[in-house]
């Protein structure tokens, strides 16, 4: 069966439409699947000077603050790791992504962990899955000059080696009053993998 990781970062529990479209399109998964729920609304530490240099420190010689705050990482990267399909509602909050998401991708960009750098570049370590992003904005469409979310998401995933990934955009929200029932469409017809 299907392992689906939904990861919400939408500060409104009422009323987002970030929320709204990513349960919609995990109701279209078949009854069965498992879905792992990650809601970083309720918040997610930012990195410190004491978690960068815990990330760089040998396993055998961390101390147990170091171990506590890598711990954080290590349970969204399990929980990556598990999933076969990643649901992402990935509103726009002034110009990029909402900061728990951004403090999200810091925990889950591990060098040696989730990505290796050597003479050639850089190497995703988790390997592709099926991955759809949900966008929401007020008045920014997806893809113009001033949507910094979709490519930095994008790239941020790409990183780990998660190149499969499928915008919804539900976009321009205030200014188009179909601009929901649109995304709500692409959702229907979404040919899920
Ligand atoms: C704090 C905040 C900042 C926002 N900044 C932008 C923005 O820069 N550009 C934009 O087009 N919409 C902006 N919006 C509108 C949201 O992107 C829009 O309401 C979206 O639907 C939010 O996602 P949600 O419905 O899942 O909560 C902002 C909304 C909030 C609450």
């Amino acid at each position: 069966m299907t392992t689906i990781l939904h990861i919400s970062s939408s500060a409104r529990t009422e009323g987002s439409v970030s929320r709204q479209l990513t349960r919609r399109l995990i109701d279209r998964f078949p009854e069965g699947s498992t879905v792992i729920e990650r809601d970083l609304a309720v918040g997610v530490p930012q990195l410190t000077d004491v978690h960068i240099a815990a990330g760089f420190t040998p396993a055998e010689d961390r101390t147990d603050e170091q171990n506590e705050l890598l711990a954080v990482g290590a349970e969204f990267i399990d929980e990556l790791r598990r999933a076969d399909v990643v649901v992402i509602g990935a509103p726009i909050y002034n110009f990029g992504p909402p900061a728990e998401l951004k403090a999200w991708v810091d925990h889950v960009s591990r060098s040696g962990v989730t990505f290796r750098v050597d003479d050639s570049g850089f190497h995703g370590l988790l390997g592709d899955r099926s991955t759809y992003v949900v966008y929401a904005s007020g008045g920014v469409p997806a893809g113009s000059e001033a949507d910094f979310v979709t490519p930095w998401i994008k790239t941020a995933l790409g990183l780990l080696g998660i190149e499969s990934v499928e915008v919804v955009a539900a976009d321009a929200l205030t200014v188009d009053d179909q601009a929901l029932a649109v995304a709500e469409q692409k959702v229907d017809s979404l040919v899920l993998q």
